[in-house]
């Protein structure tokens, strides 16, 4: 007997990539990120460690590529760079915990100014704390 699967059974879970829409939406959330990483009172301590190395225009270009992959988009980062080894991007920048609550916090406060929906952001930002608890050297 064959039996036909009631509709919706199947489940097809679309990247978060796509749900914060696609390129667009990656350029947004960097763009909104690293502002606020500048102009936020918030951001200051990751400013500074920003521009003891390349700078932040060079992070909002890297953080695109590296986020597009990262989300389940195209591997922009790897493509270019032949790896997506983020512990091996941060292994020269001293991250203290204070560091890792300011990155945190700037990302939340940038996911509310582009206005996902609450479990689009709480799954963002779960995703975002594994990576950065993992990112604490010091
Ligand atoms: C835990 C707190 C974090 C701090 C304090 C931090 C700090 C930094 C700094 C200072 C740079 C610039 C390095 C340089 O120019 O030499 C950087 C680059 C970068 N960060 Fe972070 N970061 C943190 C978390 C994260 C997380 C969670 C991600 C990814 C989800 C991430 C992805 C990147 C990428 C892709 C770059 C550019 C790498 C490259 O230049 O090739 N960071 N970060």
């Amino acid at each position: 007997m064959i039996q036909s699967k009631p509709v919706g059974a199947r489940t097809v879970r679309q990247s978060l990539y796509s749900q914060i829409g696609g390129e667009a939406g990656v350029k947004q959330l960097v763009e909104t990120f690293y502002d606020l990483i500048e102009q936020h009172p918030e951001g200051h301590a990751v400013n500074l460690l920003h521009l003891r190395g390349h700078g932040v225009a060079h992070s909002r270009v890297e953080q695109f590529n590296f986020l597009s992959g990262f989300l389940g988009g195209p591997n922009l980062y790897a493509e270019k760079y032949g790896h997506s080894n983020v512990r091996f991007m941060h292994e020269h920048v001293e991250i203290n915990a204070a560091a890792k609550d300011a990155w945190l916090t700037c990302m939340d406060m940038a996911i509310d100014e582009v206005g996902y929906a609450p479990e689009l952001k709480e799954e963002l930002m779960r995703n975002f704390t594994v990576v950065a608890d993992l990112l604490v050297n010091r």
